[in-house]
């Protein structure tokens, strides 16, 4: 019987456990720090080696990531070189994300750092020439992998005028699209809002940086719903005291928890959310690790492949 060790808060769940166990029968599951007595088990879900994990287990099969984002997993040197390693693919993770670019997108829409800034000073200063429509607010996602594309395609569902960034192209129905280094000034110029929800890696850290902010709107919004390494914290820092940026909307940052001392946590143009922008749900994770097993156990292709089986890799 297939072993799983479950790495990760969010599968301590009964929920979880109910869709696992009707979708992924005739596995043993172990939800760590326990673990079967010989210490061998072949899958292993986690987001990221919690503290005190140990090495893992050479009998490992297969690698779920507990997350959207694997660069955590893929950059600790404890996990071994020879499994695949597959991530999370959660709709209902992506629906929160969704969600919290539109919370963004209507913020900007509605001019709210303005206002707040206003309400702070006792200012009554209605300004009817920054009133916008969601066609002339103009949205740039960076990144347009299952979560980018479902919130590129929402806000542009919801009228917002969207255009849309990916590393390698990509076309989605009704929504300007542009891929590489060379089409990224396409997509962000003059945008009101910039979202991002790009992986990080080394073609992608500090890429919210002042060469893109100042392709930006005056005043706009940036979100980071990406991870902290995408985000020069210093660029943002000087364009939001300069006003060039009007607010950022972070979520994920370069040291989790944010220290107490980070400037981040007092600036009056930040609103900071501590990675909550998109959690995986108990029903759409137990699915997407069931997904996985299901085609391991097939041998057919591996549905959130990140990283291919060494074997495969050596070959390829
Ligand atoms: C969140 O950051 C994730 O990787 O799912």
């Amino acid at each position: 019987m297939l072993r799983i060790l479950l790495a990760d808060p969010l599968a301590y769940d009964a929920a979880f456990d109910a869709v696992l166990a009707e979708l992924a029968p005739h596995v043993e599951t172990y939800r760590w720090p326990d673990g079967p007595a010989d210490g061998r088990y072949d899958v292993l879900a986690a987001w990221r080696l919690p503290d005190g994990f140990g090495v893992v287990s050479d009998s490992v099969k297969l690698v779920f990531c507990f997350g959207a984002g694997a660069d955590h997993l893929l950059a600790d040197p404890r996990l071994p070189a020879h499994p695949p390693v597959v991530r999370l693919l959660d709709a209902g993770q992506a629906a929160q994300l969704v969600d919290y670019a539109h919370h963004v997108a209507f913020a900007r829409l509605q001019n709210d750092q303005k206002y707040l800034d206003d309400q702070r000073r006792h200012l009554w200063d209605p300004a009817p020439s920054l009133k916008r429509t969601r066609a002339t607010t103009r949205v740039a996602v960076l990144g347009l992998g299952p979560i980018g594309t479902d919130v590129a395609t929402a806000l542009a569902a919801t009228g917002f005028a969207v255009r849309a960034w990916s590393r390698r192209p990509r076309r989605l129905e009704g929504i300007d699209t542009s891929a590489g280094a060379e089409g990224l000034p396409d997509c962000v110029r003059s945008a009101d809002v910039l979202v991002n929800l790009l992986p990080l890696h080394p073609q992608t850290a500090d890429l919210l940086g002042e060469p893109l902010f100042s392709l930006l709107a005056d005043g706009a919004y940036v979100a980071n719903l990406g991870r902290g390494g995408h985000l020069d914290e210093l660029a943002l820092r000087g364009a939001l005291d300069s006003g060039r940026i009007g607010c950022a909307w972070i979520d994920a940052f370069g040291e989790e928890p944010l220290p107490s001392s980070h400037w981040l946590w007092t600036h009056d143009r930040v609103r900071l959310t501590p990675h909550v922008g998109g959690l995986p749900t108990p029903a759409g994770s137990a699915r997407s690790l069931a997904a996985a097993i299901a085609a391991y156990r097939a041998g057919a292709p591996l549905p959130g492949l990140v990283r291919a089986a060494a074997a495969t890799r050596d070959t390829a």
